[in-house]
Formats: C-alpha cells, sequence, structure tokens
C-alpha cells in the first residue's frame, strides 16, 4: 500500500507548472469518440481517470494511444460495442460522459452508475430527464444505464441546477440531434466552455457555452481534430494555497489566471500578497493572515473542489472562519482527519466553523476522497513532525507528480510502500 509522508513547517519557494485540467480531459475523451475520426487530444494530466478511460474506450473498440505522457491519440471509426463494463470505470465518476457521447452518434449505450467521489447521493436525474427530453428511453438495470433511441430530437431543457455533468453529458448527445437543444441554467465552469470549443472543432455548432444558456444546433457528422486541454483550475488553486498555508512564495505558472479569481479574491482579503501575469499567479505570504468566510458555488463563485484546501490553510489562521458548502449535501467528511492533526473545525449540516490558529501536528491520516487527500497534504505541509497519508489512491485520480512537485518548491515529501518496505512504486514518481 503506497502512502505519502510529509515532514511539515518548510517555507515553500519556486515555480511549479500546472497540467492540464482533470475534469476538462474526462469530457474531452468522451467528446472525442462523439466523432468518426482521428483526434489528438494534448496537454492531458497523466492522472489515473485518463488512464482508466482510454481503456475503457478501447474495450469498445476506439484505437486510442499515448504518444507521449500528456498526449493521447483517438481513433473512433471502428467501435464495435456500445457497452462500458462495471470493472473498467467502477472508480470514477466521467465514465457517465460515455452515456452522452455513446448515445448521441449511436443512439445507442449501457454504462454503468457513475462511482466518484462520496460527498452525498449525487443523482443523475438531470443528465435523464436531457436524454429523455429528445426522445431517447432510458432504464436502469443490474447498476447499468442502458439508453436507447430511434432518434434524437432538439429539444428545451431547464436544468433544475447548473450541473456540470449534466450540462457537458446533454450537450455530447445534442450535437446530432435533429433541430436546436437549448439547455437553460447550464453550468458555466472552464471544463464545459472547453468541452464545447473541442466539440466546435470537431464540427458541432454550439452556442452560448461559459453563460447559463446554450444553444446547440444538431449536425449529421463529426470529424477528428487536434486540441490542447486547458489548465487544471482546481489544480493551480491547490499550490497556491499550499503557498499560503507555508508562509511561501509560490509562482503557479501555466494557468488561466482569470479561472482563479474567486480564490485569488480570497487570499487578497486574507492578507496574502499576489502577482498576475498573462499565464502565472505568484502568491506571496506572510504569518500575518486574517480569518475569512467562504461560500462555495458554481463557477464563476468559489469552486467546491477547493473547499476542503481553504478549510485546512483557515485551521492555521487566527479567529473564526466559516465555510459554508452549497453545491454538494454531505462534502465534510474529510474533517475528522483533519482534526487528527489538530484543526479545530466543527460542522454543522452544510457549514463548518474553523477556530483557527492551531499548531497542527503530524499524525497518521486516510484520505477519504480526491480533494479531501490534498487538504491533508496541504496540511500536512505546515504540521510540525511527519504526517502520513493513506488511500493515496484518491490523491492520483487528480493530481499529477504531487509529491516531485512539492519537493521541487522546497517540501519534504515522499512517496512509500508499506508492503515492499520504503520505496517508491509510482511510475510518476522520479527520484
Ligand atoms: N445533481 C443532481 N442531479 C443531477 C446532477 C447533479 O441533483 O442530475 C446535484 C449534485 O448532487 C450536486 C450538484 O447537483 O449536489 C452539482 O453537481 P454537478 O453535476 O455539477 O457535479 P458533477 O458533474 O457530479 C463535477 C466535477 C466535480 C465537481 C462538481 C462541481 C467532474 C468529473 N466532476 O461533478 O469534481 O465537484 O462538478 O463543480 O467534472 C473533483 O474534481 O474533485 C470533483 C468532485
Amino acid at each position: 500500500m503506497e502512502q505519502i509522508v510529509i515532514t511539515g513547517q518548510k517555507r515553500l519557494s519556486g515555480a511549479v507548472h500546472i497540467n492540464g485540467a482533470k475534469n476538462a480531459a474526462v469530457a474531452i475523451i468522451p467528446a472525442a469518440i462523439a466523432a468518426n475520426g482521428v483526434s489528438i487530444i494534448e496537454n492531458l494530466p497523466h492522472i489515473e481517470d485518463v488512464i482508466i478511460l482510454a481503456n475503457a474506450i478501447k474495450s469498445i473498440g476506439v484505437v486510442c494511444e499515448f504518444k507521449d505522457e500528456h498526449t493521447l491519440m483517438i481513433d473512433s471509426r471502428g467501435v464495435t460495442d456500445f457497452k462500458i463494463t462495471y470493472d473498467l470505470t467502477r472508480n470514477m465518476r466521467a465514465s457517465y460522459y460515455l452515456l452522452g457521447s455513446l448515445l448521441g452518434r449511436f443512439k445507442r449505450a449501457v454504462v454503468p452508475l457513475p462511482g466518484g467521489c462520496n460527498f452525498g447521493s449525487r443523482p443523475i436525474d438531470q443528465h435523464i430527464k436531457g436524454f429523455e427530453a429528445m426522445g431517447a428511453n432510458i432504464v436502469l438495470k443490474h447498476g447499468l444505464i442502458h439508453a436507447y433511441a430511434e432518434k434524437l430530437t432538439g429539444s428545451h431543457i431547464y436544468l433544475d441546477m447548473a450541473s456540470v455533468g449534466a450540462t457537458i453529458n446533454i450537450m455530447l448527445a445534442a450535437v446530432y440531434a435533429e433541430g436546436v437543444t437549448t439547455i437553460e441554467n447550464a453550468a458555466r465552469e472552464p471544463h464545459v466552455v472547453d468541452t464545447a470549443n473541442f466539440l466546435n472543432i470537431l464540427g458541432a455548432k454550439i452556442k452560448g457555452a461559459g453563460t447559463d444558456m446554450i444553444r446547440i444546433t444538431g449536425v449529421a457528422e463529426l470529424y477528428g481534430a487536434e486540441y490542447q486541454i486547458i489548465p487544471d483550475q482546481i489544480e493551480a488553486g491547490t499550490y497556491m494555497i499550499a503557498s499560503a498555508i507555508t508562509c511561501g512564495d509560490i509562482k503557479v505558472c501555466n494557468i488561466i489566471p482569470k479561472h482563479m479569481d474567486s480564490l485569488s479574491a480570497k487570499l487578497i482579503e486574507m492578507n496574502c500578497e499576489l502577482e498576475e501575469g498573462d499565464d502565472y499567479i505568484r502568491v506571496m505570504c506572510t504569518d500575518s493572515l486574517q480569518a475569512v468566510n467562504v461560500i462555495t458555488m458554481a463557477y464563476p463563485g468559489f469552486p467546491t473542489d477547493l473547499q476542503p484546501q481553504m478549510t485546512a490553510l483557515m485551521s492555521t489562521v487566527k479567529g473564526t472562519s466559516i465555510i459554508t458548502e452549497t453545491v454538494f449535501d454531505n462534502r465534510f467528511q474529510y474533517v475528522t482527519e483533519l482534526r487528527r492533526l489538530g484543526s479545530n473545525v466543527t460542522v454543522e449540516g452544510r457549514v463548518a466553523v474553523i477556530e483557527g490558529g492551531a499548531a497542527l501536528s503530524g499524525a497518521e491520516v486516510n484520505a477519504v476522497d480526491l480533494r479531501a487527500g490534498a487538504a491533508l497534504v496541504v496540511a500536512g505541509l505546515a504540521a510540525r513532525g511527519d504526517t502520513t497519508i493513506s488511500n493515496i489512491k484518491h490523491i492520483d485520480r487528480g493530481y499529477e507528480d504531487i509529491e516531485n512537485k512539492l519537493r521541487s518548491l522546497g517540501a519534504n515529501i515522499r512517496r512509500v510502500d508499506t508492503v515492499a518496505g520504503v520505496g517508491h512504486k509510482s511510475p510518476r514518481a522520479v527520484f
């Protein structure tokens, strides 16, 4: 079993390169199989979720080959099957995008009910509502979603909440629906826009991505294309927070600073100094940070995916901070682990109250999900002594090369293998 061990209280400084966005990558790979052609996807993060998806699409006859760690060739001309098996995608959520892309292009798909991080019930009723509005029959049998349509017809779909997954999934199917589909109350996240941009390069006609009303005019066919994925907003934010918690000076490079506005505003409110360039943000911090309140919201609000890391930071800042989670109904499960490091956090429903200024001290902790794992890494960087994080497969699902990146910034961090003794099994780790 691999673990990450951090000996904390090192001030981080230097530059870190941010990889392509996980949540764009996991939508754009399924989008590529909506096309009848060959696509080259560049700037993919080299993470577990991407590898799982690549294997899943291979299983239905797609020819798929990594040209290098970050570039994937996808030849989707010879799809032979429309069923994705549970064992291939059990640990990931984004497998549901294969439903939209296969249903759109072939009018049928069988995909397992999605897994992924557990922070509440995470239903997909809005996805299904959208598919049904376009004329599909959706049946759930033995844990698999069966989707079928004689033909798809454009429709007006109002989402009850601005769901990222539903917006992208409906777009994926609607590119082939006859006539016009409108998605009202659409999600505006950067990866929604990135997926729409990619589909448009393939030949789709999507307008309004990035606003709350998306309009898709169906086309007869999509063709392959080359595309470069946007940088990862959440990876970037995690390193910005790592700078703040270590009183550091980190230049977070290869990013779109605009995507970071909600976090940048909070860090400035806390007294961090930020320098913004065209494609970087430098975060300079002292130990005189002040408490702030945060409410998570759909983009352009403060991302729920940075909420756990922010709780870790607030634990070390003197004063009372309040974090309100509005996107998911149960995303504070990691707090039990953070408390083991000395955080003083109480949770009441969707609100966490953090009595900050605690001197964190290292402990053995468990990453209960991806961003929970990131929060424990961030907290471990500030804690006195050793923090040992287990269940790091969650972290590997979303962060490329996290230990080498942090080490290059001055962190004392290593990956150990408790079965083989101290070792470094990860193919990504270079020691
Ligand atoms: N929801 C429904 N019904 C639906 C769809 C969503 O009730 O049909 C609810 C959800 O339960 C949740 C809210 O709507 O309370 C928002 O969910 P959304 O659909 O936007 O989330 P998602 O598509 O499941 C994606 C990201 C998450 C990120 C959220 C919110 C991917 C693969 N996942 O999930 O990323 O937290 O959007 O921004 O894109 C992560 O990267 O760590 C991660 C969890």
